[in-house]
């Protein structure tokens, strides 16, 4: 049986690592580059590498032989930032090896820390924020040049639009599309506002582009991202090509169907919606295209209204409620997932309480969890304590996990018996003879090889599962 719990326990947004984002294209200096953080920063390392690639760059999976190597990191809790810490640490032994060796760091913790951590903790020989990856090579020339180089400038309309990424996962069947950057929505807990600047939205053709191109080259599924692609809106006078004033824009509902049109072989989802955002249009297009999967990652953060009011959510527990009982009714088999933060500021055990009665009337297919950790210079350092103790942090979130892995089994069990369109993501992690693939519901299905390749979409027949995966059999036609 395959031990699935862990994933759930490890795979939390903001604390991925993968050492094997980097692959092998020609060229004859070498880049090794490492991402940790969210999709977002996954996302940005095809960015920087594909400038890298333009740059002479070819991208190496071995730091050993690497001429550069580049660090895209996280600040969201405080344990991300260690983490890289850790690692930067052992770049360094790596640079005492081979002093030429450029060593640098991307990403939030780039633009969070700046110029500190070349100066006053010299672990590093460049910082580049966010914003700031077409300006690399320069940085890398200057520190060829013997100085040590930062570029932590925001934008407000920087999107990379015109880049090509430069695919690192080698999977080839499923894809990140960032369609816009930035957040202007200040929850109080939260870093992402000052290490990725303002909001804006990049522009759909060019979007609807890099998806076709991705289809073409044999890809499956796309996922749009951006922190909060409700409010993504793209305005076509940017482009001066205003001729008809009520099309002046593009929604994001708008978007997803012209993404949706693509193709009906290409799946799409998105990541991630705001409950105080999120629109009935949005849902009525995922009903429309059967290629707009089933599936809505909506984080609630905590279950009280009061404890919501001091986040800054911009919503409280029945507006929550409503947007659920919305999706339910416009899309009757939708899986929706959360995420969800406990030992907020001044939380007290009745508002814990809040949270895991409303997760009882939701029942998640999925979650992520978290403990409270507070970050230099957000709203919440500066106007509340952080004063729920570490113990109560903890055994709040073991009762959150708990009640999660329940439903997530409850939630996987009612499939048993069905048979899911899956499309197969490659050969399982844990075993050569079975396959793996996700529904429509974003649930990983595992089942003995049969007829069906990676990048085909089989029908399989679920007979078991556990809290994390289901377990099938292909269905021969
Ligand atoms: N834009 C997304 C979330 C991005 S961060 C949204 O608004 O939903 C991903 C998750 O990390 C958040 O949903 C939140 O649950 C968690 N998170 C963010 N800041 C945190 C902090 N200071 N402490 C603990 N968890 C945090
Ligand atoms: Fe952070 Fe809130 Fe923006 Fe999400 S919506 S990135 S939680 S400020
Ligand atoms: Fe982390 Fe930055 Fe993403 S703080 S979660 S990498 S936007």
């Amino acid at each position: 049986m395959l031990n699935d719990e862990k994933v759930i326990l490890e795979e939390r947004q903001g604390e991925v690592h993968e050492n094997d984002t980097s692959t092998d294209l020609v060229g004859s200096k070498k880049l090794y580059i490492e991402s940790y953080g969210c999709q977002m920063n996954f996302s940005d390392s095809e960015v920087v590498a594909s400038i890298m690639n333009k740059n002479g760059y070819s991208t190496t999976r071995d730091i050993d032989e690497a001429n550069v190597v580049l660090i895209n990191t996280c600040s969201i809790r405080d344990n991300a930032e260690k983490r890289v810490r850790n690692r930067l640490t052992e770049f360094k032994k790596k640079k005492n090896d081979n002093p030429d060796l450029v060593v640098g760091i991307l990403g939030c913790m780039a633009e969070r820390l700046k110029k500190s951590l070349l100066e006053q903790e010299q672990l590093v020989d460049l910082v580049a924020g966010p914003d700031a990856y077409r300006d690399l090579p320069n940085l890398i020339d200057e520190v060829g040049t013997g100085q040590r180089a930062v570029n932590v400038l925001l934008s407000r309309d920087e999107t990379y639009a015109d880049i090509s990424p430069v695919r690192l996962d080698k999977g080839g069947v499923s894809a990140f599309v960032t369609i816009m950057r930035g957040c202007d929505n200040m929850c109080s807990f939260c870093v992402v506002p000052f290490t990725r600047g303002r909001e804006r939205s990049r522009d759909p053709e060019t979007i609807v582009k890099e998806c076709q191109d991705l289809f073409s080259n044999g890809y499956r599924e796309v996922t749009l991202l951006g922190q909060n692609v409700d409010s993504y809106r793209w305005n076509i006078t940017n482009k001066g090509q205003i001729k008809n004033p009520e099309k002046a824009t593009v929604n994001f509902a708008e978007l997803m169907e012209l993404v949706a049109k693509v193709s009906p072989d290409l799946r799409v989802r998105f990541s991630t919606s705001h409950p105080k955002d999120m629109t009935d249009d949005v849902l009525y297009a995922m009903a429309k295209y059967e290629n707009l999967c089933n599936y809505i990652h909506l984080p609630v953060q905590s279950g009280n209204s009061d404890v919501l009011k001091r986040m800054n959510r911009g919503y409280s527990r029945e507006w929550y409620i409503k947007r659920i009982e919305a999706i339910h009714e416009i899309i009757p088999d939708c899986a929706i997932s959360t995420d969800v933060i406990s030992g907020f500021c001044g939380e007290t055990d009745l508002e814990h309480s809040d949270t895991l009665s409303l997760m009882d009337f939701v029942k998640y297919d999925f979650a992520y969890m978290f403990k409270y950790s507070e970050r230099p210079k957000t709203l919440a350092e500066r106007k509340f304590e952080d004063d729920v103790p570490e113990e109560v942090k903890s055994s709040r979130l073991s009762e959150i996990i708990e009640k999660q892995l329940k439903f997530s089994l409850e939630s996987n069990k009612k499939r048993i018996g069905l048979i899911e369109k899956v499309l197969i993501e490659g050969v399982s992690k844990r075993s050569d003879e079975h396959m793996c693939g996700r529904t429509s519901r974003n649930s990983m299905v595992v089942f003995p090889k049969g007829k069906g390749l990676k990048g085909e979409y089989v029908q399989v027949k679920i007979i078991d599962c556990t809290s994390a995966t289901l377990m099938g059999e292909e269905i021969n036609h």
